[in-house]
């Protein structure tokens, strides 16, 4: 075990109490007295926080309008007035057009403040010799471009518009003051989006304001360095600039969307999500794990991965109405009562185990649960021959069998397939899901409810999110399909037809 030391960035500030100089001036700047005539000041509240947060980390969040992207530019500004030649920046957004409407608010901000605008260089200067540079990154690649650069302070504006933390990550290794000024990495966002769930997952699940230490070991001495970050929560009433000069703001915030996105984006409400494509999830389909009747048939469903995450799922068929938990657990319900989910260290990589181990971690599960599960979908890939055996003759060598699912997507020709067989199930009908999930299954909750909605396909969701469960769970409803119930042929009696076809619109299951 190395001994734990503060990174010589002042990373580790917040552990040591021992702030370096630059965050304390900070403190002594901000609030609404500390601009000066015309300049800048944090509004009281989370603005406030944010420009005197000593993390290393500090991601604000929330609201639309809450003043996210002003706290990031005035942030810089007293870096700039502290730090001179010393503070160096870099500001990234997705796109250049919406790096544009930012650069138009710096000018208002930094022309008090001295700067100047380089248009060649995409930058706001100051005498001092202090630079806040503005990028935008189109590709996660693109962040393989700032290799070797440091700057003493990174924004990225709107994070969740990143689909996994790699880019972010690689955009963080820059952040380094050869000069000695005290560095950070800062970032704002809105709830929804392709990076939601990690971004709620890594700040926001921890609380408002509430520091998190990272231990991360120094390869080169065994050392420990504590990383810091913190979590800002962005609300509209804390923007008081803007809810003056715009009293209209919130109405035409309310009336540019559904009710949902509407709450988050006026709350900065995370746990309701802009485009999810699961919209009919809730806590409604979580159960308290309970001992499965031992008649209920069980299956597994597989969605394959080595060099990506794998994931199995263990369901059970309900063969008779269950109440339970105060809910009813209907005949034909699915309720997924385990799962293995196989991930690596890396974000969005595999686990590495081969068909092998993991058909034997397996049967090693359902071993230690006594039980004996005969049935299993998979992943058509599974079947495929490239190079030797396939994945599924090494597993069925191990004991464990799988046919190949239906991975049938989006449904042609009004079909209920792939995602809306998954769909109705989840949503259920009068009041009670056909899908339930136990409480364990904490990879199922932390991945699907949050997967949105492909921009360009709509209709499918957005793969670049994690969706190895969803596609595994999607397996397991397409083995098991719901049947649409057909309209009512002309000239068959009511009765008839309600013998025949069951009083739910879905009829068998
Ligand atoms: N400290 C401040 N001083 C003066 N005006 C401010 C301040 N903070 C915010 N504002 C005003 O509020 C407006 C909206 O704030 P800002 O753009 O920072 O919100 P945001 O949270 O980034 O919004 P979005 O979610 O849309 O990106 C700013 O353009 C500015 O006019
Ligand atoms: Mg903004």
């Amino acid at each position: 075990m190395g001994v734990a030391r503060v990174h010589p960035c002042g990373h580790g500030a917040v552990i040591t109490l021992d702030a370096p100089q630059g965050y304390l001036h900070n403190v002594i700047m901000s609030g609404p007295a500390s601009g000066g005539e015309g300049l800048w000041a944090a509004q009281a509240g989370p603005q406030e926080a944010f420009i005197n947060s000593r993390e290393f980390e500090v991601v604000y969040g929330g609201a639309r309008g809450g003043g996210k992207t002003d706290a990031a530019l005035g942030d810089f500004a007293l870096h700039a007035r502290t730090w001179g030649k010393a503070a160096q920046g870099l500001m990234v957004r997705r796109t250049r057009r919406a790096l544009d409407p930012t650069i138009a608010r710096a000018h208002e901000i930094y022309s008090r403040e001295g700067a100047r605008w380089c248009a060649s260089r995409s930058a706001f200067e100051w005498t001092s010799g202090a630079r806040l540079v503005f990028r935008h990154l189109g590709r996660d690649t693109d962040a393989d471009g700032y290799q070797g650069h440091s700057y003493s302070r990174v924004y990225v504006e709107e994070l969740t518009q990143f689909a996994s933390p790699a880019p972010v990550n690689k955009l963080k290794a820059t952040v380094r003051s050869p000069a000695g000024a005290p560095c950070g990495f800062r970032a704002t966002c809105n709830p929804g989006g392709v990076g939601h769930h990690w971004v709620k997952a890594r700040y926001v699940d921890h609380g408002d304001g509430v520091p998190v230490i990272e231990e991360i070991r120094n390869p080169f001495d065994g050392s420990v360095i504590l990383l810091t970050r913190k979590f800002i929560a962005a609300r509209l009433k804390d923007n008081p600039a803007l809810l003056g000069s715009d009293p209209d703001y919130v109405a035409r915030l309310a009336l540019s969307g559904s009710r949902p996105l509407v709450q988050a984006w006026l709350e900065g409400d995370w746990s309701v999500i802009e485009g999810a494509f699961f919209d009919g999830w809730g806590s409604r389909n979580v159960l308290a794990p309970f001992p499965i009747p031992e008649d209920w048939t069980r299956f597994r469903s597989l969605d394959w991965g080595f060099s990506a995450p794998f994931s199995v799922g263990w369901w059970a068929v309900a063969s008779d109405s269950l109440e339970i938990q105060g809910r009813t657990v209907r005949r034909g319900a699915l309720i997924r009562y385990r799962e293995w989910y196989g991930r690596g260290a890396r974000s969005g990589g595999g686990a590495g185990l081969t068909a092998t181990r993991v058909a034997e971690g397996i049967v090693e599960r359902e071993r230690e649960a006594g039980e004996t599960v005969r049935d299993g979908v998979a992943d058509p890939a599974i079947f495929a021959h490239t190079s030797g055996p396939t994945v599924q003759e090494e597993m069925r060598k191990a004991g464990v069998f799988f046919r190949a699912a239906d991975n049938t997507r989006v449904g042609r020709l009004g079909a209920l397939s792939g995602w809306d067989q998954m769909r109705a199930r989840i949503e259920g009908r009068d009041g009670e899901p056909d899908l339930f999930v136990f409480s364990t299954c904490t990879d199922f909750i932390r991945t699907v409810p949050s997967l949105q909605h492909d921009p360009m396909r709509p209709e499918d969701l957005d793969t670049r999110a994690e969706d190895h469960i969803a596609d595994e769970t999607r397996y397991a409803c397409m083995s098991r399909p719901l049947i649409s119930r057909p309209p009512r042929p002309p000239g068959v009696p009511d009765d008839i037809w309600r013998r025949n076809w069951g009083e739910g619109r879905l009829s068998r299951i």
